[in-house]
């Protein structure tokens, strides 16, 4: 397959003030210089979801949604893969990455995602936990590997820089790895059958 692999990098933290840029933007240009996938770098705070659950905007009935739901829903719609970056909030993951997750539903099947996640001593993977038990709710499927930070602000330089993503890249090398090996067997996967009801 020599088509580049379309790859939505999700920013799960919408808080102001947030870090979770940073590891996001890490690892869009990971993946970009991994050399097989083209990166869309979706930030949830820009998304501006309605705040609520809209009748108009389910996948039940999604002739008619709203600009912000059709935008975001066009996005994920596009991706062949998904890595998602999330930090963790009382032992799971952000309220407003559950509500970008529950507004969709075809835009994520069949389809790997691959988790990056940051925190305190457990370096967010509680979070990571929460996550691999609702995606498959939504028919995607999360891949083994993961990458965590724990503890990032100790490693922040005098202007603030985090230091430790260096030591990270073998290891995002072998989850980016992973991810194109998913991907591409599910582009397949999708173009042979759809995806059993
Ligand atoms: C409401 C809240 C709850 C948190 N709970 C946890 C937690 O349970 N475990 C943990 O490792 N870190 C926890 N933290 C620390 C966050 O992981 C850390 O502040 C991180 O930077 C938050 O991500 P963000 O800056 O992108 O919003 C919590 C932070 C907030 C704001």
């Amino acid at each position: 397959m020599s088509e580049r692999l379309k790859l939505a990098v999700i920013i799960g933290s919408t808080r102001e003030g947030r870090w979770g840029p940073v590891p996001s933007e890490w690892i869009a240009e990971q993946a970009e210089a991994h050399g097989d996938f083209e990166v869309d770098l979706v930030d949830l705070r820009e998304a501006g979801l309605p705040q609520y659950l809209g009748e108009r905007d389910m996948w039940a009935t999604p002739e008619r949604p709203s600009e912000p739901v059709a935008g975001l829903g066009e996005r994920l719609h596009r991706a062949d893969a998904f890595v998602v970056v999330t930090p963790e909030y009382n032992h799971s993951y952000p309220a407003q990455l559950k509500h970008a997750i529950d507004y969709f539903m075809h835009e994520w099947h069949a389809k790997p995602v691959g988790l990056i996640s940051y925190g305190a001593g457990s370096g967010g993977v509680r979070a990571v936990e929460h996550l691999r038990q609702i995606f498959p709710e939504v028919r995607a499927m999360t891949i083994r590997h993961s990458l965590a930070f724990p503890m990032y602000w100790e490693k922040l330089d005098e202007n603030g820089e985090f230091t430790g993503f260096a030591d990270s890249e073998p290891f995002a090398k072998a989850f980016l790895d992973e991810l194109r090996w998913w991907a591409r067997a599910l582009v397949s996967a999708r173009k042979e059958a759809p995806l059993p009801a």
